[in-house]
């Protein structure tokens, strides 16, 4: 039994959000009915009460000795908002709580699941597209609405999704939510920069966002996250414990620093393997650059964590242009990990910097394609395969 607030908004479809209110108290769910004024000219919030048998909270002032808010945000295991209208959608995003729905999903830790219903219009202009992906990225679960026939008698997206969609949805991020509850993960994600004077410097392509994706579903899961970020500008995700460092150096301080603690750590940074042997003080001319670089080795972060594991379940990325899985295989090995993710960095449509990757697990006598596809599904993708590699490593 889960303890959910079902959000109701103020769109057409509300009276939908009374099947799906129903099929939930059918599955055992305690079920706890939020409704804002507007939903009220759809729908009654007697519907709900007999549905549930519980009382329907339509304001932060019915009982405001109870602080509802609090009380409702706090005991969710999870606060679903059914249907989610472009104004609901806009005030999340910008953290505006103004009624009883939008304080509670500001104060609540529980996942959040939108299922947006709206004019076709109204749900492809670029401000609800904006806040759909900024609701997204600070770890909002989005059940897409539908193309099919709308209020406006015509037909195009904006159907709220069907009922049996977004009970599965809840279902699957109930679920994980807390599958790693409890556990400690670190990830050290982005590139690092090599300094040769104070203008200049040694780096590469990577954009961390495969760590930061990562990163983002241990939070959705329910872990503990440090992440060592190097120089990016992609954003990490909301609730993630973040230590921005620059060079190998200060990454490798940073993440030794936390691994005693990590029961997961995943080396997604691409570290400068060298660093000039000599970062000069003052901008150098270019009358007086030298004819070559001398370099020197950095810290291998990774291995380092191989070293001194101790119970961590360790894993690390293979970037590769050729022989992927036998190079990897061999750093599996070497490195003393638990797993590996190869990909394929001579393919320009995978890899680095791009939205899209493709990778291939590795372990000790096993191996799994996760395929080709957006950084945010494969680290989803990435995240059910560990957890049960590490469930059988914990069980045998
Ligand atoms: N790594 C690290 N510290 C380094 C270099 C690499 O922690 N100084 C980690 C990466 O985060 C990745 C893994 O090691 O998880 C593999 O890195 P890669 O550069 O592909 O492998 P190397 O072992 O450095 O071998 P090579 O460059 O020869 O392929």
């Amino acid at each position: 039994m889960n303890r959910i607030v079902l959000g109701v908004a103020g769109g057409i479809a509300a009276y939908k959000a009374a099947a799906l209110c129903s099929a939930l108290v059918q599955c055992g769910d305690e079920v706890d009915v939020v409704m804002t004024a507007d939903a009220e000219r759809f729908i009654g919030a007697l519907t709900f009460a007999a549905l549930t048998r519980r009382p329907v909270h339509t304001s932060l002032w019915q009982a405001p000795e109870m602080i509802p808010h609090i009380a409702l945000a706090r005991e969710a295991a999870a606060v679903a908002v059914v249907p989610a209208t472009a104004n609901v959608l806009a005030k999340l995003a910008h953290g505006i709580a103004d009624d009883l729905l939008t304080n509670v999903a500001l104060a609540t830790r529980a996942p959040l699941i939108l299922a947006p219903a709206m004019n076709t219009a109204m749900y492809e202009h670029p401000a609800t597209q904006a806040n759909l992906r900024t609701l997204q990225e600070r770890g909002a679960h989005i059940v897409a609405p539908e193309a099919g026939f709308l209020a406006e008698r015509e037909s195009g997206v904006g159907r709220l999704a069907e009922r049996d969609v977004i009970v599965a949805a809840l279902r699957d991020v109930l679920a994980r939510s807390q599958e790693l509850a409890g556990t400690r993960v670190l990830i050290t994600a982005g590139p690092t920069r090599e300094a040769l004077d104070p203008v200049r410097f040694l780096s590469n392509a990577s954009t961390g966002t495969m760590g930061i994706e990562l990163a983002r579903e241990a939070i959705a899961r329910g872990a503990d996250v440090d992440l060592v970020l190097g120089p990016t500008v992609v954003e990490p995700p909301f609730g993630a414990r973040v230590v921005r460092v620059t060079t190998a150096d200060e990454m490798c301080a940073a993440t030794l620093a936390r691994a005693a603690g990590a029961n997961i750590a995943i080396a997604s940074a691409a570290v400068a393997d060298w660093r000039p042997a000599l970062a000069q003080a003052r901008k150098v001319k270019k009358e007086d650059a030298p004819p070559a670089l001398a370099l020197e080795r950095t810290p291998d972060i990774l291995a380092a964590l191989g070293e001194r594991k101790n119970g961590t379940f360790l894993v690390g990325f293979a970037a590769e242009t050729h022989d992927l899985e036998a190079h990897a295989r061999e750093k599996l090995v070497r490195k003393h990990l638990d797993a590996i993710a190869v990909n394929d960095v001579s393919d320009p449509a995978s890899g680095f910097g791009t939205g899209d990757n493709e990778i291939v697990l590795l372990w000790d006598g096993g191996r799994e394609a996760l395929g080709r596809g957006p950084k945010r599904a494969l680290a989803r993708s990435m995240w059910n395969v560990l957890a049960r590699l590490r469930a059988a490593r914990s069980n045998g």
